[in-house]
């Protein structure tokens, strides 16, 4: 049986906007206070979603990133999992009124949990490491490297490395007001692609840096070799 802890206890973990009440807000927030269509538009070019693709989006929200890829390229095969329940019902409803197919799956994702013939060649997260404690962001990216095939690649947008300055100062009195300094601390410190190149990634790299209300918003990248 897996061991729960704060980011795989349906107990403890944080909602999109870390009070369940606060979820219907959480799109608004998001286009007006984090340059949406800049970051999620950067993102999608660097996922580049092809026909042949095997996407899993790790805390798919909302179901915001679902929707752009799907209307970049619709034939991708794609499965979003969260814990959540009112966003992932939130992310079927906005699919099916695009029109658009996607899988999504009610759940803490592990690589143990997912079926043989959901291999995915990439995998991909936004919005979720930086609210997750340490341990929760070791596991996942541990896990995202295990379920990937050979050759698959990572993509990650989040609050990455924050400059001192505005755009440090900018993050704590947003994000980490809401969702506390201690689990948003390391990224801020820029821990995510240490951990990628932990974990066993190759050519991980921080393909751009969105400066944003609420602080910058890196998007990384790597390859499972
Ligand atoms: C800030 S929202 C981001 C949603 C979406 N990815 C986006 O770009 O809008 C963070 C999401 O991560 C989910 N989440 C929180 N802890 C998680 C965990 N341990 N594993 C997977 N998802 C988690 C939450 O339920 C929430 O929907």
């Amino acid at each position: 049986m897996t061991k729960q802890e704060p980011w795989n206890d349906a107990s403890a973990y944080k909602p999109p906007l870390r009070y369940k009440v606060l979820t219907p807000l959480y799109d608004f927030t998001i286009a007006y206070l984090t340059r949406e269509k800049t970051w999620r538009n950067a993102f999608i070019n660097e996922i580049s979603p092809s026909p042949t693709d095997r996407i899993i989006d790790i805390g798919c929200g909302t179901g915001s990133l679902a929707v752009a890829i799907l209307k970049r390229e619709p034939r991708t095969d794609y499965l979003g999992i969260d814990p959540d329940a009112d966003a992932l019902s939130r992310a079927r409803a906005k699919i099916i009124g695009a029109g658009l197919k996607a899988r999504m799956e009610l759940g803490f994702f592990s690589a143990n949990g997912l079926p043989e013939d959901s291999t995915p060649n990439k995998v991909i997260s936004s919005l979720v490491l930086h609210q997750v404690p340490l341990g929760g962001k070791k596991q996942i990216i541990t896990d995202m490297f295990r379920v990937l095939a050979s050759g698959g690649k990572v993509h990650i947008a989040d609050y990455g490395y924050q400059k001192p300055g505005l755009m440090r100062l900018l993050f704590r009195i947003t994000v980490q007001a809401l969702d506390g300094v201690a689990d948003t601390q390391p990224n801020a410190e820029g821990i995510i692609p240490k951990l990628l190149e932990q974990t066993g990634f190759t050519d991980v790299c921080e393909v751009s840096r969105i400066p944003t209300l609420t602080g910058t918003i890196s998007i990384y990248s790597g390859e499972k070799p």
